[in-house]
């Protein structure tokens, strides 16, 4: 792409700060938000179907303020961290809790290049037919398949029960269902080491650190990046490369998917899609991660459920859909027809709405006028994703006049973003791929966090099914209609 650099990526610079500026304007009359305060638990909550309102734990890790429309990692406003940092100081502070010293970057940085490559694992994914395969289960696959790079075999699961012992715990399971549940102030597991002397406890110990620590973490945060843009690859029936030591997270992660060094822009867009995906709150992939984990399966297992969560088209596969309504529409003419028959059909317009934003998503305010610039100026060289822009634009206003300010349905992360990866280049099937990449450091971060104060999850489900039916020989039976 004929990008130039500086003035390019400090137009983008401006572009983001001038989309925080105007979220605090439009935003700043909304009442304040009711800022967390530490839990007293076991706490009350109205909590509606699929777990709506419900408190599932207390996080440092990252704050979403749906009336405001702020999103926060470890205090630092999404605005401003798009505009200074990178993925690798995002991911970072996401993991620990502070942006890193140049120390501390650095040190991070030579780890993430240290499991960039993957040789060993490259070589069991390339045996398995990837390019008729579904670009999210094929990175689950080279998840799982980390497991093994780094433990060398699942056979030595430390875990099994024989060599745990038994697990005692005062978990509500002990209680019967139909008592209101009081919630144990902190469910500790024990693990009863009566049976395994030191040696075994320790042995069991480094290895449990090992799967579940930091280290792994690192691990997957670079190496999801790595399986993804293989996949991207095999796709095309091209393979795999190997990174690029010169370049940062997301530049090699586009290097390693295209085949091409990424200009200073693509770059710096990458960077900033990756930040803007990192961390959302106990949205339905990092709580799939975190019910994993906290069964102590190891971190492997807990990402590789995250990225099966986030395939799902309502949750990261929207933005992939948002392209093919876009195209389907065929252009801002026929935006309003097209508005009227799906309100008519009451279908769910891919790319708006949200479970907690009822004000117009940060990450929106970021990606619009991004992919406004980058669909600008590719218009010489292909046409289409400008007209995909305007169409965007058109459908943003009749949605929002339609129903969205009262509804409170604003466009969400996912409505621009593939406008974004398309502009540079970037297959369709690769945008949620996208979105696990950075994710997978929001994933461990919370998982880590909730692992240092461990409670398996298991909320209850109400029976309101039949009683006292009693059992009918076979022959004897009629079909219930
Ligand atoms: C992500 O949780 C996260 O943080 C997720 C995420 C993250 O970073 O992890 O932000 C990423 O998942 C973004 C969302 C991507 N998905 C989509 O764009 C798919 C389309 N969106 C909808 O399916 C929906 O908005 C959800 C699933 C995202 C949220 O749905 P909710 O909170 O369950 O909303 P709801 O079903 O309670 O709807 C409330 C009302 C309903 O109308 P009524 O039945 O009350 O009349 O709003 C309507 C819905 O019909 N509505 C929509 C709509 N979303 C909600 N109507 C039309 N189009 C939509 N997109």
């Amino acid at each position: 792409m004929p990008y130039r650099s500086d003035k390019e990526t400090r137009a983008i610079t401006k572009i983001i700060l001038e989309a925080g500026a105007k979220a605090r304007k439009e935003t700043e009359t909304t009442p304040e938000p009711d800022l967390t305060k530490p839990m007293d638990w076991p706490v009350t909550c109205t909590v509606g179907p699929g777990l709506e309102g419900a408190i599932a734990c207390e996080t440092k890790v990252g704050y979403v303020n749906g009336a405001k429309g702020w999103l926060i990692y470890r205090g630092y406003d999404i605005f401003e961290l798009c505009a200074y940092s990178t993925f690798e100081e995002v991911s970072y502070l996401l993991l620990n809790g502070n942006l890193p010293t140049h120390s501390q970057l650095e040190d991070y940085k030579n780890q993430l290049l240290k499991y960039r490559n993957m040789n060993k694992m490259m070589s069991i994914l390339m045996g398995y037919p990837i390019e008729n395969m579904n670009s999210m289960a094929a990175i689950r696959l080279g998840s799982n398949l980390m497991r093994y790079e780094l433990l060398g075999a699942d056979a030595e699961h430390i875990r099994d029960m024989e060599t745990l012992g038994k697990v005692i715990s005062s978990d509500e399971d002990s209680i019967a269902m139909e008592t209101v549940p009081k919630g144990e102030k902190n469910a500790i597991y024990h693990f009863d080491k009566r049976e395994m002397d030191r040696s075994e406890i320790k042995k069991m110990d480094t290895k449990l650190e090992s799967v579940m620590g930091r280290e792994s973490c690192y691990h997957l945060i670079s190496g999801v990046a790595t399986i993804a843009a293989a996949v991207a690859r095999l796709k095309k029936r091209r393979l795999p490369l190997e990174p690029d030591p010169t370049l940062s997270h997301a530049g090699n992660f586009l290097y390693m998917m295209t085949g091409e060094k990424p200009t200073p822009l693509e770059e710096r867009v990458m960077d900033i899609a990756l930040i803007l995906h990192a961390d959302h709150g106990m949205n339905a992939s990092t709580f799939a991660a975190m019910v994993v984990a906290s069964t102590l399966a190891d971190i492997y297992f807990s990402v590789g459920s995250g990225i099966a969560a986030l395939s799902g088209p309502l949750h990261g596969g929207a933005n992939e859909h948002v392209l093919y309504m876009l195209r389907d529409i065929g252009g801002s003419k026929n935006v309003k027809k097209w508005v009227n028959k799906a309100i008519k059909e009451k279908k769910r317009v891919m790319g708006f709405g949200h479970r907690v934003y009822k004000a117009y998503d940060p990450r929106a305010r970021v990606l619009g006028p991004i992919a406004e610039y980058l669909a600008q100026r590719t218009r010489h060289v292909n046409d289409e994703n400008w007209k995909m822009f305007q169409t965007a634009q058109s459908l943003e206003k009749e949605i929002l006049d339609a129903f969205g300010r009262d509804k409170r349905i604003f466009p969400n992360v996912d409505f621009y973003s593939g406008i974004v990866y398309s502009c540079m280049g970037i297959p369709a099937d690769m945008f949620t791929p996208i979105f696990a990449v950075s994710r997978v450091s929001g994933w461990t971060a919370r998982v880590m966090e909730y692992l240092e104060n461990n409670r398996i999850f298991r909320p209850r489900a109400m029976y309101v099914g039949a009683f006292d039916r009693k059992y009918v020989q076979e022959e004897d039976r009629e079909e219930v209609k």
